[in-house]
């Protein structure tokens, strides 16, 4: 590859579905849940890779609100990897000043899950080097219903206006509240669907879809993601022409 990634053209919050674990597994002949466990190795590569480019936020569906009407030995096995790998990365995390969030309905996950998430998260609140999301249980349309729920206890207790509220306004109220907007979003395995991810919150991402499945998706392929990035123009609604006027 001739063409280097360009600093100031990274995105600033890259979000990623990882899909493609079962049929990897499949592929092979072994059980879905290898599959889980050969992701969570693509999991450590990608967050560092990220971490090193220096992409400033990264956020990860990594089980969605549907997944849970999967057959219930996959969803435990799900959790349990989960656990681990927030075992296994704390000290990682802590090294190279990663600060974990999570977004979704977390109440859902089993009380252990929660606890140790809860101690990750506190643990690395200090970290300033990237923040890396997890989307745990979590459905784009329940994200904006839990949104709006808030908001009419806030515009009750509030005497709000209703032309104050304003898509910024909104956004506060959304699980993601302190994260931007997602500039590129990433899908593995070939699908070309958002799955009741970040609904709202992509309105003007980039997409980049590819085939390979996620255990194989390597440090070349996610710098390949990103330069096909760089190469993009983001006009947000606006001609080619004005934005090169505007020098962007
Ligand atoms: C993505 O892989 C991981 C989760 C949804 C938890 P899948 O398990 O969806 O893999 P496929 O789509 O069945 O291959
Ligand atoms: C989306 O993948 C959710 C995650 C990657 C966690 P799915 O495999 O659940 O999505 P669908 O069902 O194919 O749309
Ligand atoms: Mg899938």
């Amino acid at each position: 590859m001739t063409q280097s990634l360009l600093k100031e053209k990274l995105p600033r919050h890259l979000a990623i579905i990882m899909d493609g674990n079962g049929r990897w597994a499949e592929k092979r002949s072994l059980d879905r849940v290898e599959g889980h466990r050969k992701g969570a190795e693509s999991v450590r590569t990608i967050v560092r890779a990220a971490r090193e480019i220096g992409v400033p936020y990264l956020t990860l569906f990594a089980f969605s609100s549907e997944n849970w009407n999967r057959p219930r030995p996959e969803v435990d096995a799900l959790m349990i990897l989960l656990k681990n790998y927030l075992t296994s990365e704390l000290q990682e995390m802590l090294d190279r000043e990663i600060r974990l969030l999570a977004v979704g309905e977390l109440s859902r996950l089993p009380k252990e899950v929660q606890t140790t998430l809860h101690e990750t998260m506190k643990k690395t609140a200090h970290c300033q080097g990237m923040t890396l999301t997890l989307a745990l249980s979590y459905g784009g349309r329940d994200d904006i219903l839990q949104a709006i729920r808030r908001l009419m206890v806030h515009c009750q207790d509030q005497s709000l206006r209703p032309q104050e509220i304003t898509e910024d306004f909104f956004s506060k109220f959304l699980w993601t509240a302190n994260l931007p907007d997602p500039d590129l979003l990433i899908r593995t395995s070939g699908e070309m669907r958002i799955s009741n991810f970040l609904l709202w919150q992509l309105a003007y991402a980039e997409i980049y879809f590819t085939p390979t499945l996620w255990p194989d998706f390597s440090k070349e392929e996610f710098i390949r993601a990103l330069l096909s990035y760089q190469n993009r123009e983001r006009r947000f609604g606006l001609t080619s022409e004005q934005i090169r006027a505007e020098g962007g």
